[in-house]
């Protein structure tokens, strides 16, 4: 298991049905059942070759029928209500795209490899309540960020605009591993402002330096 996905486990809530969409593999439906923390589980994949993984993972609690296998696009193959729906490591585009289909699911942990912004935007316009939205990393020598949100459908939350972009926990609290994002994001962005462009390029970038610029200098206050 890796690190992405033992902090994805880690914020997983006990649920009644609980659906892991883009299963691919299958381990957090595992450590769901394995720890008791739901009755019952669908797996769920578009490409049948990924699914035939979380199966062949599974397969005792399949044959007990604790969890049910399903080739579909997004959520469309879970035949009734899910309390906790799991979409991890697609893109965010594609993970408001497979929600937009239907209500949102009572309670969801959402890991959008990109667009995180999207998700944030769609959730809020859907009056979700978002309990923890924060970036961690994986890996030592070259780390990796990955941002993920975890709330419930109703609660009609508020957002700042720089809590949309930049994600609310990560602004609120004092996390390291937002802090070093922000700090690697700072420098790619000095180094792109060395080649010659526009000057309204120029200022765009310049604005964005600053600004987490700021964000920096804010975390290391609250550290
Ligand atoms: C990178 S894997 C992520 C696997 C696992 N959820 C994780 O986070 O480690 C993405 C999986 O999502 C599946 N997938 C992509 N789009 C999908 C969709 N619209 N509906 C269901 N599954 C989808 C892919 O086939 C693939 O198995």
């Amino acid at each position: 298991m890796t690190e992405r996905i033992r902090k994805i486990c880690a914020l997983l809530p006990a649920a009644r049905v609980f659906a892991d969409i883009g299963c691919d593999h299958g381990y957090m439906t595992e450590y769901m059942l394995a720890s008791g923390r739901c009755e019952r589980a669908y797996i769920s994949d578009i490409s049948p070759k990924s699914l035939q993984k979380a199966k062949t993972l599974l397969a005792p609690y399949i044959a007990a029928g604790k969890c049910i296998p399903v080739v579909a696009d997004g959520l469309s193959g879970i035949p009734e209500p899910c309390d906790l729906v799991l979409i991890a490591g697609m893109g965010g585009e594609e993970i408001v795209k497979i929600l937009s289909l239907g209500p949102l699911p009572e309670k969801f942990v959402l890991q959008p490899m990109k667009n995180t912004p999207k998700v944030r935007e769609y959730l809020l316009s859907q009056g979700a309540k978002i309990e923890c939205d924060l970036t961690f990393s994986e890996g030592a020598e070259k780390k990796k960020y990955y941002d993920i949100l975890k709330g419930t459908s109703c609660g009609e939350d508020e957002y700042s605009p720089m809590e949309r972009k930049y994600g609310r926990d990560n602004l609120r609290g004092a996390s390291e591993a937002f802090l070093q994002k922000m700090q690697e994001e700072r420098e790619k962005l000095a180094f792109r402002m060395q080649r010659k462009m526009q000057p309204q390029s120029r200022r765009r970038l310049l604005e964005e330096y600053e600004e987490i610029g700021e964000i920096i200098d804010e975390i290391k206050r609250n550290l």
